[in-house]
């Protein structure tokens, strides 16, 4: 099963309830418009106007779902939703400890008593995290090549970090477009930071924020957590007060 059959499972227990479900940085509604097809009522929360510009026309005409503009550590609604959920490894961009822990906290005051918070993200990969330490301060290095002939081409750049000190990784990419004589007629910057959560801090952090651990599984068939998995998928409900 994918991670959308995955959700859509969980929000057809949720849904029991008669509440919708809220999807976390929902970007162009990948995860939350196959649900609303199902029959699930939706609301979808992303910061991004462009993305949620996206979603919006992907999902014209499709009642059960609606978007609002949000930082999903920051929110209030006045409502209760039987799942919240945050899938695409999105609760990773939270790259401070303080916002990890305000977005399980709006995730905590707007979620049933009887609800349940899901999410997926990497089980950090040590090895891979180790070649990105190595090749810090190695510069911009290629990363892909395409081209078009006589309608030139696009180059892209990529540099990783990872920082064991703050468990992030700083990822630089640059996409230049190129004419047909091989000159850069743009060049587009992106910048993206990531921070791994490793399994006993997520645990730490649920607790902490009033959540109990239902279950990890190491990915979408509901299989065991283990030291194979190269993810983590997490269900947690309110602990009992
Ligand atoms: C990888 S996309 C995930 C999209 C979607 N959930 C999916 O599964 O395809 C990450 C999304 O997170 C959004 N995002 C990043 N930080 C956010 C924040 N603090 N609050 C809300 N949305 C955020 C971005 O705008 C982007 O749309």
């Amino acid at each position: 099963m994918d991670d959308v059959g995955f959700y859509l499972g969980l929000a057809r227990n949720a849904s029991r309830s008669g509440l919708r479900a809220l999807e976390l940085a929902v970007g162009t509604g990948r995860v939350a418009i196959p649900l609303a097809r199902a029959g699930i009522r939706v609301l979808g929360l992303d910061r991004s106007p462009a993305m949620l510009e996206v979603a919006r026309r992907k999902a014209a005409g499709l009642e059960a779902i609606e978007f609002v503009e949000g930082n999903m550590a920051s929110f209030s609604l006045d409502e209760k939703f039987g799942l919240i959920y945050i899938p695409a490894r999105s609760f990773l961009l939270l790259t401070a400890v303080e916002d990890q822990k305000a977005c399980l906290g709006c995730v905590r005051e707007h979620l049933d008593a009887d609800g349940r918070l899901a999410l997926n993200f990497f089980n950090p990969d040590i090895p891979l995290m180790a070649a990105w330490m190595r090749s810090a301060g190695k510069g911009m290095q290629p990363a892909r090549a395409v081209e078009f002939g006589a309608r030139g081409g696009v180059l892209e750049w990529e540099s990783r970090r990872y920082l064991t000190s703050t468990q992030q990784i700083d990822e630089t990419r640059i996409e230049e477009r190129l004419d047909a004589g091989g000159a850069v007629i743009s060049r587009i910057y992106r910048k993206m930071g990531l921070r791994y959560v490793f399994r006993f801090e997520m645990e730490h952090l649920l607790r902490l924020c009033g959540f109990e651990v239902e279950a990890l599984y190491g990915g979408f068939d509901f299989e065991p957590f283990t030291d194979a998995s190269t993810e983590m998928v997490w269900v947690a409900r309110p602990a009992a007060s």
